[in-house]
């Protein structure tokens, strides 16, 4: 399962990739309002960092405007992915642009068949929304595992994100789903190495050693 970074900040961007398991980061227009600068020249030190698909996401309401911005969007990086909401609009952009060549990650889905017609649009990527599903109360187990099936089924190229992680156990969960992406915030990929058995171990071996 590949790892990506759920932000639009650069120093968290800088810290995980230094790890040098970092595939990608996912943005929205929520993480990328948070940060200060141009949004466009944002998405450009992410991509020349990650060297990855880095998704930015379209705001336009039709599909015609939509794929005006992906459009220039795409100009950006070879690195770009874009992000585009699973409504009727949306559909017709990703449809557009996948025969353009531009690579396309549809957001905002919460339902298999939502993942379908994006796959069907030729979607690169498609982002079901894990966490928000749970907020009101949702079980997503049935939803992620569903369109992993319809996607083997009709062998569908389009890359399944796990996407609105909340907690380190989201990311066993996608890995045990078999999902293909896990996109996760900086305050969970911080957690993921942290075991307090592993730091007494350390302290244990280096106390020893020093004894010797
Ligand atoms: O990649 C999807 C993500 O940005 C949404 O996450 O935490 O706002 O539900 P969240």
């Amino acid at each position: 399962m590949e790892l990506y970074l759920d932000t639009g900040n650069i120093d968290e961007i800088r810290e995980i990739a230094s790890w040098g398991i970092l595939s990608g980061v996912t943005t929205n227009p929520t993480l990328l309002s948070r940060e200060k600068g141009d949004y466009k020249e944002i998405l450009k030190e992410i991509c020349n960092i990650v060297k990855g698909p880095v998704s930015g996401e379209v705001i336009s309401m039709d599909a015609e405007s939509m794929v005006k911005e992906a459009q220039e969007l795409a100009k950006i990086s070879e690195h770009i992915v874009i992000k585009v909401p699973l409504t009727v609009e949306g559909i017709k952009a990703i449809s557009q642009l996948s025969k353009m060549g531009i690579k396309t990650n549809a957001t905002l889905v919460f339902s298999p068949n939502q993942a379908l017609l994006a796959a069907r649009a030729g979607a690169d990527y498609v982002s079901p929304f894990v966490g928000r599903m749970e907020d009101i109360g949702h079980k997503a187990e049935s939803f992620v595992k569903d369109i992993i099936t319809i996607f083997k089924n009709y062998n569908f190229k389009t890359k399944i994100i796990f996407a609105s992680v909340r907690h380190p156990k989201h990311v066993l969960q996608a890995a045990l789903w078999g999902v293909d992406i896990a996109t996760i915030p900086y305050n969970v990929f911080k957690k993921l190495p942290s075991h307090p058995m592993t730091d007494i171990g350390l302290k244990k071996f280096l106390e020893d050693w020093e004894k010797r």
